[in-house]
């Protein structure tokens, strides 16, 4: 009995030692939000609890100085940058997942689409990302005022100026104004393959190549408008009142970025939790993210030393 007993936990000892996720597990990486940075205890804590839970290496990657940046750089400078810390970081090169917040989804899917000779990025699992657009100043709110005030800057918002030097006009997309969207906007209708002739397919191949895209969508979301936008769902163009689930619109229809092709193949997951912008639990961290930072043993590997 106390022999056997002493053999299982040989046993144990072993199988833990051979499938000890410290060695195997894929890093990840963070990107937060507007008015955000990696410094700021929020993030920290997050990137830290998850690294704890998942036995993967976490890093909030930083974009210039932080919050200012994060208000006043243009996305697709912020984008670069972090093109250029996922290829500068050994650790990720042989692969990793990314978590992004808010409007830090803009800038992992950037990373994912544009960065030529980046590493491999597996799972994307993205908190309130503005995917589809946003139609409203961000952290304004969801108030009558709110859409008023971003109604009468329309006109503004789409000149190279306020491309240039303020971030988030370069996903606000006022769905009564579409025509000045696609012809002004500098972001996300390259990132979202929205533009007929200037398509590139390359993004989609990317895009379409991730294993999983978990999209997670706060019920009580204020500060994205729509909230579905974090699923990729949006207003019908030229109006306030009807949103079309991600199934309804054009770019999963004609499958622009590979959003249908990975859909189709099962590897979207459409999250839905409780709480306003970012207030996720602990508890949904666990079930919904971390099982997504914990590399499986790679079953090809052993499959094909029978081949
Ligand atoms: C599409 O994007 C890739 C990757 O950035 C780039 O190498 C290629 O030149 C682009 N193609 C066109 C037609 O712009």
């Amino acid at each position: 009995m106390a022999f056997a007993l002493r053999q299982s936990i040989y046993v144990i000892v072993i199988l833990v030692a051979i499938f000890a996720p410290t060695s195997s597990s894929l890093p990840f990486v963070v990107f937060h939000g507007i008015g955000d940075q990696c410094t700021n205890k929020g993030v920290a804590e997050f990137t830290q609890l998850l690294s704890d839970w998942s036995h993967s290496q976490g890093y909030c990657i930083e974009i210039g100085n932080g919050v200012w940046d994060s208000w006043v750089m243009p996305l697709q400078d912020q984008a670069d940058v972090a093109c250029e810390k996922v290829k500068e970081l050994k650790e990720l090169s042989m692969g990793y997942n990314i978590v992004g917040l808010s409007q830090g989804n803009l800038i992992g899917r950037a990373v994912v689409e544009f960065c030529d000779g980046g590493p491999p990025v597996k799972n994307f699992i993205s908190l309130a990302g503005p995917h589809a657009g946003q139609a409203s100043v961000p952290l304004c709110g969801s108030g009558i005022i709110c859409v008023l005030v971003d109604l009468l800057l329309k006109s503004e918002i789409y000149t190279d100026y306020v491309q240039a030097h303020l971030a988030p006009s370069g996903y606000l997309k006022i769905p009564t104004d579409i025509p000045d969207y696609l012809e002004g906007c500098k972001f996300l209708p390259k990132l979202n393959n929205e533009l007929p002739n200037e398509r590139n397919s390359t993004y989609k191949d990317r895009f379409s190549s991730l294993q999983n895209l978990i999209l997670i969508m706060f019920e009580d979301d204020t500060v994205l408008i729509p909230r579905e936008t974090s699923w990729f769902g949006y207003y019908a163009y030229g109006s306030f009142n009807t949103i079309l689930p991600p199934q309804q619109t054009a770019l999963y229809i004609e499958d622009w970025i590979g959003l249908k092709t990975l859909d189709d193949a099962g590897r979207v997951k459409y999250i839905s939790v409780g709480g306003n912008h970012l207030k996720i639990s602990e508890s949904d961290m666990k079930k919904h993210i971390v099982p997504y930072l914990v590399e499986k043993p790679d079953m090809t590997i052993s499959n094909s030393m029978y081949k």
